[in-house]
């Protein structure tokens, strides 16, 4: 089964992702990981080649960079920021979609992004995308991060990575037709994994 979740900065995409991706042993890949490698590698002046993706033997994905895994350097504000303004770039998506799209093959996964839904995986079996409020992703953002920035910086900054992630010509941020959308302004994680488990099922059971 090839499930997609696409949405907003913030939203909770990556940790409720992974937590349904395990509970139904689905594969779980993070394209905006995949876009920050290349901004991380662009910035250290290496190739967008250098950034790999591979998969364990207990079906956990690996991001690599040049042979180093850089998973808590991606993190940053300023690589997301820059991982935005390359995301608008075709050779970019083209690079990052052929990854996602060679690891998916043939496989049970859970994929997350801005377009999955819409362009890298316009086939899949179940498409979410999920919403919330500027103001509760940046609270949620800022309890991530523990301190650092205010809760208006940070709302600030991922207002303007979603209009500009919204308005770029290729691939811009949108729900696909077929998508199904949570508003999750409200809603605990827990509350939001069990409405996607709930969809899984679902879907599995009516092939
Ligand atoms: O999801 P995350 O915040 O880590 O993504 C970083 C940036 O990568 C996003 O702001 C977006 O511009 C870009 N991205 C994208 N398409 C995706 C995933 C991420 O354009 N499928």
């Amino acid at each position: 089964m090839q499930v997609t979740i696409d949405g907003p900065a913030g939203v909770g995409k990556t940790s409720v992702g992974r937590q349904a991706a395990r509970s139904f042993s689905l594969l779980f890949i993070q394209s905006g990981q995949l876009y920050r490698a290349m901004a991380y590698a662009k910035k250290n002046g290496l190739t967008d080649k250098s950034v790999k993706l591979s998969v364990d033997d207990r079906g956990e994905t690996h991001l690599t960079i040049d042979g180093e895994d850089v998973a808590e350097k991606l993190e940053t504000e300023e690589i997301g920021d820059l991982a935005s303004q390359m995301a608008q770039r075709r050779e970019v998506r083209d690079g990052v979609n052929d990854i996602i799209v060679e690891e998916s093959r043939d496989k049970d996964v859970l994929v997350e992004g801005r377009d999955i839904g819409t362009v890298v995986l316009p086939d899949a079996d179940l498409k979410i995308f999920l919403t919330a409020s500027p103001r509760e992703r940046a609270i949620r953002r800022h309890k991530q991060l523990g301190g650092g920035r205010t809760v208006d910086e940070i709302e600030k900054e991922i207002s303007h990575r979603d209009e500009r992630d919204k308005s770029r010509e290729i691939a811009p941020l949108k729900p696909a037709e077929d998508a199904v959308i949570i508003d999750t302004t409200s809603l605990t994680k827990n509350d939001v994994v069990n409405k996607i488990s709930d969809l899984i099922r679902r879907r599995a059971a009516n092939p």
